[in-house]
């Protein structure tokens, strides 16, 4: 009998054993494969939080969405009260003016409580010394001059091969895109009609046109289009060609071995006027190209780093900067459609840079946030596009899944904002 207890306590030790160990083991691979992958471990960099990985207060914070965001965000975001982008961006336009005199020149060194407000967002001084990019009035008067008028000649100056400068009876420039498939030319505008809905005031205005020879607008351009082998009735995209851009490095913070951008003293305050404007305007981007899933800017060269050790010491793909001190986010045919569809590849770049920055334009964090409480950005997004391009029943929208993951990407950017106020705002 005896033995046989024995026996049986002997098994049952060894299999707790077996079991400890096993257990141990799962841990430590999946630690491992989280590093493999880029992900920060759960607890392990505690100053780079991927977007997933929330404390449990975050969590519980979440679960009562409307509360929490009323107790976090408080008066700096009235989610119950948002106007559309045009009055809002008129709001902004207001603020800047009354409070542009005030801002201290650009020799002085700006204090933590001048350059962040409400713990996360960048402040209204700093903010009202912002170049304010391509404007609304700019926008429609761009439009006007180039939807359907004349094209002249069709130029190299754009780019590859299938982009071409195009002149118009006025001098006006535009830079023309020919998708090779129409995923194309769908991300690149839905990208920028997103840039608008969350008031990204850095992408040029873009207007479509579908080819036809017999018409005005291209009658005059029939050889180069015959030459240039563009298909039927293909749908280009015209974006305004900007004079005097120049190239951008990324700066050393949102490099891969920087440390990512957060409202913290020693972070900011060391930098020069200059360069917090320009990061102001990279917290945009780095929030749009996550929403976007485009890899073609900065995700591509973190990318390229395996076995180029110096491309961050390159130009930023796709970016330039006006001499103005604009940013400029062009070629965003990869974004929402295409960056989509190759997510899988990308993913882990875009979450790693998504979830290192931690300082936001407090108008695009006012959007995300609506976005994420009334989940309708499927919805927005396709009623500004057919207000505003009369092409859009040509071109065609989003598939449902595609709406899907840019709802869900929204709403982990939402998450991730949340968390960095509840993370900084008691600092
Ligand atoms: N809107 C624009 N205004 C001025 N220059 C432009 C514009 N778009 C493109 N370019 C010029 O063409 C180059 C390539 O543009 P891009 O759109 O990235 O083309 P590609 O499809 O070849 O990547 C840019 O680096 C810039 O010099
Ligand atoms: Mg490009």
């Amino acid at each position: 009998m005896m033995k046989v207890v024995l026996a049986n306590l002997l098994a049952l030790l060894f299999m707790c054993t077996c079991a400890c160990v096993f257990y141990v083991l799962t841990r430590l691979e999946s630690r491992l494969e989280r590093h493999r992958l880029g992900f920060p471990t759960p607890g392990g960099e505690p100053d780079h939080p991927g977007p997933l990985d929330l404390p449990p207060k975050t969590f519980r914070a979440l679960l009562a969405v409307p509360v929490a965001q009323k107790l976090l965000f408080g008066n700096v975001v009235d989610v119950h009260n948002l106007s559309g982008p045009s009055e809002q961006f008129d709001t902004f336009r207001d603020s800047r003016l009354s409070v542009s005199n005030r801002g201290k020149s650009r020799g002085d060194p700006l204090m933590l409580s001048e350059l962040v407000e409400d713990g996360v967002f960048w402040s209204e001084q700093l903010e009202a010394q912002l170049p304010v990019g391509f404007t609304e009035e700019h926008t429609r008067d761009w439009r006007e001059r180039t939807r359907g008028r004349p094209i002249v000649s069709l130029e190299p100056g754009c780019g590859r091969i299938s982009n071409r400068l195009a002149t118009f009876t006025d001098g006006t420039k535009a830079c023309v895109r020919y998708g090779i498939n129409a995923d194309q030319v769908q991300g690149e505008t839905l990208t920028y009609y997103l840039a608008t809905l969350l008031g990204i005031p850095n992408l040029p205005p873009l207007t479509l046109s579908q080819l036809n020879l017999e018409s005005e607008q291209w009658a005059a351009v029939k050889g180069s289009v015959a030459s240039l082998q563009w298909g039927g009735k293909a749908i280009v995209s015209l974006t305004e060609w900007v004079a005097n851009l120049t190239g951008v490095v990324t700066p050393a913070p949102l490099r891969q071995e920087g440390r990512g951008l957060h409202p913290l003293r020693e972070e900011l305050e060391n930098k020069t006027l200059g360069e917090l404007l320009e990061l102001v305007q990279w917290s945009d981007l780095i929030l749009f190209d996550y929403l976007t899933a485009n890899f073609d800017r900065l995700v591509s060269n973190l990318f390229s780093l395996q076995w180029d050790s110096r491309v961050m010491e390159r130009d930023t793909s796709n970016l330039h900067k006006t001499p103005g001190g604009d940013l400029v986010f062009i070629d965003n045919e990869a974004g929402l459609v295409h960056g989509y569809r190759v997510l899988h590849m990308w993913e882990k770049y875009h979450s790693a840079l998504m979830g290192s920055v931690c300082v936001f334009r407090k108008r695009t964090a006012q959007r995300v946030i609506e976005l994420h409480r009334l989940k309708d950005a499927r919805t927005r997004l396709l009623q500004l596009y057919r207000e505003s391009e009369p092409l859009a029943p040509e071109l065609g929208f989003l598939s449902d899944e595609h709406a899907g993951i840019l709802q869900n990407r929204i709403d982990r950017l939402y998450k991730h904002i949340l968390h960095c106020k509840g993370k900084y705002s008691q600092l």
